[in-house]
């Protein structure tokens, strides 16, 4: 680079700087305006910040400014009142029965916001962040329900959980009747008739009607005559067109074939029994949980 003095440029008619590489000279061109006001403003707006914020360090400290924000501070006291708060409510917890918990507003508010951040921890991974479910995994968040409704039913499913393994589990097994050889395909397509049936939609009347001796003899058993379902073997009321598996013929001819039974993890073992409770009573109430 050499110094030149400032001259015209030919090309444009701008004034050059008088910097000039290798032959190539800079044109003193003005900034845009509206680059130089977003440049003003950020000084305004830095400077400001300055003043109300914590910003510049110093030798023995920094300036702290004069809203003396300071997340260290904001920590400390939000988990004060969170020890003081879950301290009282986790004592009463552990003594209430979930009746009492449910009838008292305070403790059932408690109960609450402990349900729902315990849920986003362990159940969202499988019931989905609201609870709605999905292939597989029921909707916890509407009144249908496989293994009952009440709010004992769901404290006592939380804790030994589902074919979970736990000696008391909820247990049960749908027989995998094709997988096994139980019935002929030609039978489970006729059986998928019959359950689309069930459920109110529109199906294979005459397969309907030739699978209806076979469902008295097999499926009855568990799901009742009628198709209802029955809460104390975990078999799903077949009738409500709400399902696990899903509801497309293909899905139902599926189960039939297959016979899968959902495994979910025995929580009283894993879980604190106050935490148990507070689950149950977030899950009765977000639910629509059944009072009998
Ligand atoms: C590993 C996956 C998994 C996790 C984690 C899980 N669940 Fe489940 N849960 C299931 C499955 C699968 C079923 C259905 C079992 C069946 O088919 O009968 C179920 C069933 C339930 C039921 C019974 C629903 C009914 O209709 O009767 C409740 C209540 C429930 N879960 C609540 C919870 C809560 C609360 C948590 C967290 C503490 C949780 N689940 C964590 C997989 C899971
Ligand atoms: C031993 C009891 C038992 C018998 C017998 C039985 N089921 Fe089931 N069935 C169940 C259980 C339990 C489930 C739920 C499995 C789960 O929760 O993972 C189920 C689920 C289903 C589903 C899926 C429902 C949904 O919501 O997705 C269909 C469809 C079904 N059964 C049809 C039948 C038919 C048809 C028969 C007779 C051929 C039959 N079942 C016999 C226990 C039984």
């Amino acid at each position: 680079m050499s110094g030149h003095k400032p001259e015209k440029d030919d090309v444009t008619g701008v004034d050059t700087t008088g910097h000039e590489w290798d032959g190539i000279r800079e044109l003193d061109n003005p900034l845009p305006r509206w680059w130089l006001w977003v440049f003003y403003a950020s000084i305004v707006i830095a400077v400001i910040y300055w003043i109300l914020m914590p910003a510049w360090p110093g030798i023995s400290g920094y300036t702290h400014g004069v809203l003396g924000a300071s997340d260290r501070t904001n920590v400390a006291r939000a988990m004060d009142q969170l020890h003081a708060q879950r301290g009282k409510g986790a004592e009463v917890l552990k003594t209430a029965s979930l009746e009492q918990i449910e009838r008292d507003p305070d403790l059932q508010a408690y109960a609450l916001a402990v349900g729902q951040s315990v849920f986003g921890d362990n159940c969202a991974t499988c019931h989905g962040p609201g609870g709605a479910g999905g292939k597989g995994y029921p909707n916890l968040r509407d009144d249908i329900w496989i293994w009952g409704g009440t709010l004992e039913d769901i404290h006592h499913t939380l804790t030994v959980g589902v074919r979970s393994g736990d000696p008391n589990a909820r247990m049960s097994q749908m027989p995998a009747f094709g997988r096994d050889g139980l019935l002929q395909q030609s039978q489970i397509d006729d059986l998928t008739e019959y359950v689309v049936q069930l459920s109110g939609r529109k199906a294979n009347a005459v397969a309907a009607s030739r699978a209806a001796p076979v469902f008295a003899e097999q499926c009855a058993v568990c799901h009742g005559p009628a198709g209802k379902g029955d809460p104390k073997v975990g078999a799903p009321d077949l009738t409500d067109n709400d399902w696990l598996y899903g509801a497309e013929p293909a899905d139902i001819a599926g189960q039939i074939y297959n016979g899968r039974g959902g495994v979910m993890p025995a929580w009283g073992p894993r879980l604190s029994p106050e935490t148990v409770k507070a689950l149950a009573v977030y899950i009765h109430a977000n639910a629509g949980g059944q009072d009998k």
